[in-house]
């Protein structure tokens, strides 16, 4: 590999410039650096001289009896003066070009092999001084050193290759080359194996780019090309090929244009398949966590609700009541003798208005029951906290509880679903309800606030009921952790992961003078 090397033009132009010289100061027809190239040996560069007989890269074969074949096999300087007079020179070939007289040395590569010789030769008689045989070693040590560089760049080249080589061998990676006309040049197993072609397929020029882009892609590598030309290369992007079994295969891919070749590029290729598995994996295991997240939620709605349904029944019964006796009393205005019906109509809008409130608060709590995915709507928060402290009015008389509100006016539109954040606030409201109702005499206080904090909306639950101890603040949280004997333990952690999923965060802190506090935040502008 290194002796068959290519000399670069400058150094050619150099060593033109070396033999020139040489037969100009020597007064000699013909100066040549001349290179071996079994069996041949080859005049490499020859001087451009008046009468010089030798043109460069003419070749001659070797074992012949050349002046140089000498040189190369002893490796010594050789002064022929008169090969005419010269029983072991008289018959060489040289002799045969009229050239009868030769000095000349060897040249060798870094590593010892034989370049070749830098020679000169006459076709007089010729005894070349000593102080020629010295320049002439002088300028074979200058074609030495070239040789040296030219040895060292050869071997950092070869090196360097060696190093992509193994980046495209490692088949870690898809590698191909391709051209502008869309034929790929060169790809490694990895890249055969992902689009499943063999070798032969591609290189033959039978499969090209085109053919293993799907037709919907193909207006994006276009634009990849154009990006390409102006910025050399093209961030990665996924796409996908048709394998030569006809289905498709999702892959990463980078692109670069070669260094020097506009028409070319190298382009990187991922395959995606495994991720792509995973990924829809962990959208199914994630959807079958939000089923049953769902699921538990319902049934933690459930649950809450039952523990109300007295005093919903009351809230509702309570309306019936009231239209009832109001349609009797509008019947009773209607049949007497002089109906007045002026009172009759008033106390049918009434009725009326109690029809209404039944309504209300049946479709209040069927919306509560029903089970349906979380829809995340701009949600105003304080009408939505306002419905659930309606619903829950009943119980909380009941328990003689005294409920205060602080709803900040003016709160800023959040993201969310209604029904999750209600199911938050009931089941807030509830605990705080269950807990105030085990004190037997104070003072039982529930105070619902909430206010605009920098990046979210803060809502607050407060009552005054035996608050809970250290460990209990966060242990309140998990799953299945209840004081209560028929309590579930799913009421808390359910709401931590309603309002976490919603990007806001819940806790509980000891409240002031007594009592516990349930905070949550829910963010503004959460994309979610
Ligand atoms: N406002 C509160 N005051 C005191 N303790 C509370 C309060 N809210 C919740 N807890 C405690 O946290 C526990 C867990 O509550 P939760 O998850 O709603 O389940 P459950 O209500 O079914 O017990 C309750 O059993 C109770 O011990
Ligand atoms: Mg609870």
């Amino acid at each position: 590999m290194l002796h068959s090397m290519r000399v670069p033009a400058e150094i050619m132009q150099k060593w033109q410039e070396i033999v020139d010289l040489l037969a100009d100061i020597l007064n000699v027809p013909s100066a040549l650096i001349m290179r071996v190239e079994p069996p041949n040996i080859k005049v490499f560069v020859s001087s451009e001289s008046k009468g010089n007989p030798y043109e460069p890269d003419e070749v001659a074969c070797l074992n012949t009896g050349l002046y140089c074949e000498t040189v190369m096999d002893t490796r010594r300087p050789l002064i022929v003066p008169d090969a005419l007079q010269d029983e072991a020179w008289k018959s060489n070939p040289d002799i045969k070009l009229g050239m009868i007289s030769y000095l000349g040395v060897p040249i060798s590569w870094p590593d010892g092999e034989i370049f070749g010789t830098i020679c000169a030769l006459d076709r007089k008689s010729n005894g070349y001084s000593e102080l020629y045989l010295r320049l002439l070693l002088q300028w074979r040590d200058v074609l030495q050193a070239d040789l040296r560089s030219i040895a060292t760049t050869q071997r950092e080249i070869e090196q360097r290759e060696a190093k992509i080589r193994r980046l495209v061998d490692a088949n870690i990676i898809g590698i191909i080359i391709w051209n502008v006309e869309g034929q790929i040049l060169d790809a490694n197993s990895e890249f055969l194996r992902i689009v499943g072609y063999d070798q032969h397929d591609l290189l033959s020029g039978r499969v090209s780019w085109a053919d293993i882009t799907p037709p919907e892609w193909r207006d994006r590598d276009a634009l990849t090309m154009s990006k390409l030309q102006n910025d050399g290369a093209v961030q990665p992007f996924e796409k996908e090929y048709i394998r030569k079994d006809g289905s498709r295969i999702p892959v990463l891919i980078g692109v670069a244009s070669l260094e020097g070749t506009e028409s070319q590029g190298v382009a990187f290729v991922l395959d995606l398949t495994e991720r792509r598995r995973a990924e829809t994996e962990a959208r199914e295991s994630e959807q079958r966590f939000r089923n049953i997240q769902m699921e538990l939620a319902h049934a933690n709605r459930l649950a809450t609700l039952g523990q109300l349904t007295a005093s919903i029944t009351h809230e509702v019964k309570q309306p019936i009541t009231a239209a009832l006796l109001n349609t009797q009393t509008a019947q009773r205005f209607l049949t007497r003798e002089q109906p007045d019906v002026e009172r009759a109509k008033k106390a049918i809008d009434r009725a009326v208005l109690n029809g209404m409130r039944v309504t209300e608060v049946v479709d209040r709590t069927h919306a509560l029951f029903r089970k349906e995915p979380a829809r995340k709507d701009s949600l105003e928060i304080n009408e939505a906290i306002s419905e659930v402290i309606g619903l829950t009015r009943g119980e909380v008389l009941k328990n003689g509880v005294q409920v205060r509100t602080q709803l900040a006016e003016g709160l800023p539109v959040i993201q969310g679903s209604r029904v999750q954040i209600q199911q938050v606030m009931l089941n807030l409201i509830v605990n705080a309800v269950e807990a105030m109702s085990q004190m037997s005499d104070d003072r039982r206080e529930l105070l619902i606030s909430t206010q605009a904090e920098a990046d979210c909306v803060l809502v607050a639950v407060r009552d005054s009921g035996p608050g809970l101890s250290e460990g209990a603040i966060e242990r309140a949280f998990e799953a299945f952790y209840t004081t209560k004997s028929s309590g579930l333990g799913m009421g808390l952690s359910i709401c931590r992961s309603i309002v976490e999923d919603h990007g806001g965060r819940l806790w509980a802190a000891a409240n002031v003078p007594k009592g516990a506090a349930f905070q949550f935040t829910v963010p503004i502008n959460s994309d979610c």
